[in-house]
C-alpha cells in the first residue's frame, strides 16, 4: 500500500532528546518532518545553524528547517514533544486540545490514568487508552523514563515467566541523560553524583504502571516493589543499570537466561521501522555489557543484559544497558508513533501533504 509520508512536527527540536529525533526523522520511510520549535534562544535560526550535526548528516530540506516560537499549535498530525517536564504539562496538553496527536518524552502526563505509558513490545494493548481521552481533537502518548525503559524491559518477560516480587536496583546513569549542556564537567569529570533528582522516583513507580493491566478506569498497577539508586557517571550516552530480584518462585538460571535471550517482544511492535530484531541481548562475556561498545547494538533500540548470576541474598544478578537518548528516549517515542499508526488510529490518519510512504 503506498500513501503519502505524514507530516510531523518537534518541540524542543534543538536539545538532546531533539536533536536525535531530528536526525532519525531525516531518513524516516513514514514520517516527514515538516516543522521544529524550540525557546527564544533558537527562534528564527534554521536547523543546520543549530546543533552539532556532523558533515551531511542533515538533508537539505530539513537543515533548512526555520525554529518556531512554541505555539500551541503545529501543521503536523504527530507532535513529538521533547521539552522539558515543568514546560510540557501545559504546552503538551495544548497541543493536543488543538487536535495534535502528542508523542512525548517528557514526564508530565506519563502517571495521568488517561495517559499510555508506552513501551510497544511491553503493553502495545495500553494504546487503547488514547482512543478515551478528552483532549479535543489530539491526545497525549508517553514513553518512559529512560532507565525506566531498559529496566522495564528486562523485567516484563521475567515477570510473565515467573513473577516479579522485589527489584533492587543502582543505576549508573551517562550525562547526556540531563539535556543540554547538563552537568557542568568540572562537576563530573574524575567523578560521580549519588542523586539525580526525581529520578528514584520514577524509576521506583512507572514500571508498575506499564506491566499493569488495562482495566475500565484505566490502569491496574502491578504489584512490583522497586528501590532505586540513581548515580550520575561521567558516561557520553548509555545508562548502566545493576539490579537484583526477588522471582515469584524459584528458577534454575538456565531458564531466566532461555527467557530472556528468547523473547521477541509483543507482536504488534514487530517489524514497525525502529523496532530492533531483538529487544534484549544477553552476552556472555564476564565483563559485559558496557555503555561505550554495547548502547548502539539494534540502531540504540536494543537492551543488553550481562552478568547474569544467582544472588546470594535473592534469586538473580544481573547488569542492563540502554541507550537513553534512543531507546529511553527518541527512538522510544518514535516506535510509539510507529506503533499508534500501525494501529490506525484517527488522530494520526489524518491527509498528509507531500512524500510518499510505503506501508
Ligand atoms: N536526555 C535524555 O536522555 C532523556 C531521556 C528520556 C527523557 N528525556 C526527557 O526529554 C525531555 C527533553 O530532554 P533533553 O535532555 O533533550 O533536554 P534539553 O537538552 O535541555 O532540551 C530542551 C529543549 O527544550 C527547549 N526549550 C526550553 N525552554 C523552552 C521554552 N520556553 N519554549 C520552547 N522550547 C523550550 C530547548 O530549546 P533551546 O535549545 O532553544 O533552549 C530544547 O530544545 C525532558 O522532558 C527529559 O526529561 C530526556
Amino acid at each position: 500500500m503506498v500513501r503519502e509520508r505524514i507530516p510531523v512536527g518537534v518541540v524542543g527540536a534543538t536539545g538532546v532528546v531533539g536533536q536525535e529525533l531530528v536526525r532519525r526523522l531525516a531518513r524516516h520511510p513514514w514520517f516527514e518532518l515538516v516543522a521544529v520549535a524550540a525557546s527564544e534562544r533558537s527562534v528564527g535560526r534554521t536547523l543546520g545553524e543549530l546543533g552539532g550535526w556532523g558533515e551531511g548528516e542533515l538533508p537539505a530540506a530539513i537543515a533548512a528547517l526555520a525554529v518556531q516560537p512554541l505555539a500551541s499549535s503545529l501543521p503536523a498530525s504527530i507532535v513529538f514533544s521533547a521539552l522539558d517536564a515543568a514546560l510540557a504539562a501545559r504546552a503538551e496538553e495544548e497541543l493536543a486540545r488543538a487536535g495534535g496527536t502528542v508523542v512525548s518524552n517528557a514526564s508530565a502526563w506519563r502517571m495521568d490514568p488517561r495517559v499510555p505509558l508506552l513501551i510497544p513490545e511491553v503493553n502495545p494493548e495500553h494504546l487503547a487508552l488514547l482512543r478515551r481521552q478528552e483532549f479535543g481533537g489530539g491526545g497525549i502518548v508517553t514513553n518512559p523514563n529512560c532507565c525506566v525503559a531498559g529496566l522495564t524491559l528486562v523485567l516484563k518477560p521475567l515477570h510473565d515467566a515467573f513473577g516479579v516480587e522485589e527489584v533492587m536496583v543502582t543505576t549508573f546513569q551517562a550525562v547526556s541523560g540531563a539535556g543540554y549542556p547538563g552537568v557542568p564537567s568540572l562537576d563530573i569529570l574524575d567523578n560521580l553524583i549519588p542523586h539525580i533528582a526525581g529520578e528514584e522516583e520514577k524509576i521506583q513507580s512507572e514500571p508498575a504502571k506499564i506491566l499493569g493491566v488495562l482495566t475500565a478506569d484505566g490502569v491496574a498497577p502491578t504489584p512490583v516493589r522497586i528501590s532505586a539508586q540513581a548515580v550520575r557517571v561521567p558516561v557520553r550516552h548509555g545508562h548502566t543499570l545493576s539490579i537484583a530480584l526477588r522471582l515469584g518462585r524459584r528458577v534454575p538460571l538456565e531458564e531466566v537466561r532461555r527467557v530472556l535471550a528468547g523473547w521477541p517482544g509483543a507482536s504488534p511492535a514487530r517489524g514497525l521501522p525502529s523496532a530492533p530484531a531483538r529487544p534484549l541481548e544477553v552476552l556472555e562475556e564476564p565483563d559485559v555489557p558496557q555503555p561505550l561498545r554495547h548502547r548502539d547494538i539494534g540502531g540504540g533500540m536494543t537492551v543488553t543484559v550481562g552478568r547474569l548470576r544467582p544472588c546470594p541474598v535473592w534469586d538473580v544478578r544481573l547488569v542492563a544497558v540502554v541507550h537513553n537518548a534512543v531507546r529511553g528516549a527518541a527512538g522510544a517515542a518514535l516506535l510509539n508513533a510507529e506503533l499508534l499508526v500501525r494501529e490506525g488510529l484517527p488522530q494520526a490518519a489524518q491527509p498528509a501533504s507531500r512524500g510518499l510512504w510505503v506501508a
